[in-house]
């Protein structure tokens, strides 16, 4: 009998040198760098490079990058347009994934390999991706995208884009810090999408809209925004216990627990909860962030001992509500910073490629007789169960 893991849980993927996570210290480190120091010293742009090179870049670099982030933040007027042909209600994760792979049509990339277009493709793809996401959230409500502003920040930019009012610096400040949480996390399933992808030697931009499609599940990172629908379902505070009776008790998932790696509380939750409190600073009662501090307290009490505890997901969506921002767009808002994370995982994969083609355990039948239409004259199966149509 061969050893089988569901999920691939615990299987190493790639050797990597990108990120670490130890689950039972609740350690996450960027490229050695603890994410507690990056979210206190540096900036999402920043930290994008140390993704992507494995270094921190001195200060010049540090200036052409933003640089070429900044000429880079268009989107050209054809991909505009392909956002306005998309449906209202079609979900904005959906959107950012299709003007993501139509980007691939407008820059071709011929070498893979290539030193300087994986860095133009790169600088592309974390600049555009905001414009984008801020676009189809415009164009949906029937108004013109905002064109990007060079004399802004990157996070004071898309707060602009999608506002049309430059942010507080503090407001913008706590965006950053956001991105800088969700720029990176080993092997996840997004990642792990994106590699297998890259694998097959296709390029960052099929490989960013593959990754993107992973991350809208809300096991991955939908979760933010389902978040918001179950604190704003569950309503008030004195109403946790029973929601949580109801939920546990029918082997429901409480939305922004738990975690394949993390039995501690997630390192990346600790951070965006103190973000909260700055934002804030006087809670009512029943605000979001006092009843999600109430389910917080209950689920330690319920199910703490299983190390199912709030990850990432859990305290973001909360900050992006306090900052005006539609909840579908809070899924969008990740990718938006994840792209840097995938990207240095996309370039680490074809620098020692090996094309992904894992095996399977095959438990079907064999040598199964075919029945000609003619004589088949139920949709009954062999096991004698009528299949369902769709
Ligand atoms: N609420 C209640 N019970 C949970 C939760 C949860 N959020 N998470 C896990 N459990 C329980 C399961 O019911 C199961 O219980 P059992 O052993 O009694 O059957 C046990 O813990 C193991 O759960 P699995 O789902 O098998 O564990 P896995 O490692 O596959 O799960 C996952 C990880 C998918 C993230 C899970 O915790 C979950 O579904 N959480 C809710 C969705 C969520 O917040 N996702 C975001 C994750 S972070 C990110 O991707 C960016």
């Amino acid at each position: 009998m061969r050893d089988f893991f569901p999920g691939l849980a615990g299987v190493p993927a790639a050797k990597s040198t990108i990120s670490f996570v130890d689950g039972l210290k609740g350690i996450l480190e960027y490229r050695g760098i603890s994410i507690e120091t990056l979210a206190r010293q540096s900036s999402f742009t920043e930290t994008a490079f140390l993704l992507l090179f494995n270094r921190l870049p001195t200060k010049p670099e540090l200036t052409q990058f933003h640089a070429d982030l900044t000429q880079h933040r268009r989107i050209k007027y054809k991909i505009c347009d392909l956002l306005k042909c998309l449906p209202e209600s079609g979900h904005p994760m959906d959107a950012l994934q299709s003007a993501v792979a139509a980007l691939g049509m407008f820059y071709p990339v011929a070498d893979v390999t290539n030193e300087s277009t994986r860095y133009w493709t790169a600088v592309r793809l974390i600049a555009k991706l905001p414009t984008i996401v801020a676009a189809f959230a415009r164009v949906r409500r029937g108004d013109e995208p905002i064109v990007p502003r060079d004399d802004l920040s990157y996070a004071e930019n898309f707060l602009y884009m999608l506002t049309e009012k430059i942010p507080e610096p503090a407001l913008a400040n706590i965006f950053d810090i956001c991105l800088i949480l969700h720029a990176e996390h080993t092997m996840n399933a997004s990642t792990f999408s994106g590699l297998v992808t890259a694998s097959t030697l296709a390029d960052p931009y099929t490989v960013i809209a593959s990754a993107i499609g992973t991350l809208e599940g809300p096991l991955h990172g939908g979760a933010n925004e389902a978040v918001i629908h179950m604190l704003e379902n569950i309503g008030s505070v004195e109403q946790v216990p029973a929601y949580l009776e109801r939920t546990l008790g029918t082997k429901g998932k409480i939305m922004g627990f738990g975690h394949r790696i993390y039995k501690v509380k997630d390192p990346r939750a600790i951070i965006l909860q103190d973000l909260v409190q700055q934002l804030d600073a006087h809670p009512d009662t029943n605000t979001l962030f006092t009843i999600a501090r109430a389910v917080e307290q209950e689920m330690e009490k319920r199910i703490g001992q299983k190390g199912i505890r709030p990850n990432v997901d859990f305290y973001s969506g909360i900050i992006y509500h306090r900052m005006g921002i539609e909840t579908d767009l809070f899924t969008p808002l990740f990718a938006i910073s994840r792209v840097a994370g995938w990207l240095a995982h996309c370039f680490e994969q074809y620098q020692d490629n090996h094309l992904f083609r894992p095996d399977q355990i095959y438990e079907g039948p064999h040598n199964r007789p075919y029945q000609p239409l003619e004589g088949r004259t139920t949709l009954k199966n062999e096991e004698g169960k009528v299949r369902g149509k769709g």
